[in-house]
């Protein structure tokens, strides 16, 4: 776990409060520094834990951190990093979709390292990956505390693993959509969800067990010749619902592509 120096967020949002959460009870325990914009989320957070503190002012946070972390969302963000005065050795991370570190270079400077990040909301509880780009060993492990950090060197490669946050929504109504029909079959409702989620959850387990060339496989040791999964498999390939599916993830790296 990476300690010994003062993180710093500039914006208090909702994926804010999710890393500070995930961050403290990984172990973090070494100041925090949150602006007081969202007032309910700062001032929650600065109960909850003796090392958060509220700053009124954005240039302070930049002043009191060692590391400093750009929440704020994209039509505001170089605006606000623009009046920000940073100094030679901080260490930024960007949150914010979209901008590039190219964008961020002249910003920081005299600071010269910048990452870009993708926490999502799950980090809150420690779990799930968050895309960062390029890699650094003590950002990786500050993100590894509260979740999977995946690093990667290549720009493209980082909007790849961000257009993947598109299919949360489209998960939960998978597993909403299998409760409601076991719902709709008679099965009263606790039962329904406890059994949805717990076999959503098992088989994401699993995946997690697999090394790639496994995965890749899974579905395929999954199915007997005749069989209910193969069945469903074959049906939703040759109805197209793979190709459709890959179509969406296209449609969002071109939308991240023109942002
Ligand atoms: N939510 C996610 O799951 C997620 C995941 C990955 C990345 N991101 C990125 O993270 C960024 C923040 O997203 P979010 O969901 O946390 O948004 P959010 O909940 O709307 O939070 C944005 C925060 O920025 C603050 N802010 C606005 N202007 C400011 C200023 N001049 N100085 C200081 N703070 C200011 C807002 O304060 P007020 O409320 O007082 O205006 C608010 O606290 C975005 O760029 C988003 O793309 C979000």
């Amino acid at each position: 776990m990476t300690d010994g120096f003062t993180l710093g967020f500039i914006g208090t949002g909702a994926i804010s409060e999710a890393m500070v959460e995930g961050f403290i009870a990984g172990g973090f325990a070494d100041p925090i520094i949150v602006s007081e914009r969202s007032a309910k989320r700062s001032t929650r957070l600065a109960a909850r834990h003796s090392n958060v503190t509220v700053y009124p002012d954005n240039q302070a946070i930049v002043d009191a951190s060692d590391w400093v972390v750009l929440a704020i969302l994209p039509p505001q963000a170089l605006e606000v990093a623009s009046a920000l005065s940073f100094r030679a050795g901080q260490r930024i991370v960007s949150v914010v979709a979209g901008i590039k570190l190219e964008t961020w270079g002249p910003l920081i400077a005299p600071a010269t390292e910048v990452h870009r990040a993708v926490p999502l909301p799950p980090i809150e509880r420690g779990l799930g990956p968050t895309a960062i780009c390029p890699p650094n060993v003590d950002v990786e492990a500050l993100f590894d505390s509260a979740g999977t950090a995946v690093a990667v060197d290549d720009e493209r490669q980082f909007q790849a693993l961000a257009v993947l946050s598109a299919l949360m929504a489209t998960f939960f109504e998978q597993v909403a959509v299998s409760a409601k029909w076991l719902e709709d079959e008679g099965v009263p409702g606790e039962q329904a969800a406890s059994f949805s989620t717990s076999m959503f959850e098992a088989l994401a387990a699993l995946t997690r067990l697999e090394n790639a060339n496994g995965l890749k496989g899974m579905a395929e040791e999954c199915l007997t010749t005749g069989g209910v999964n193969e069945q469903v498999l074959h049906e939703l390939r040759d109805a197209g619902w793979f190709g459709t599916y890959r179509e969406r993830l296209d449609r969002i790296m071109t939308r991240f592509d023109n942002a």
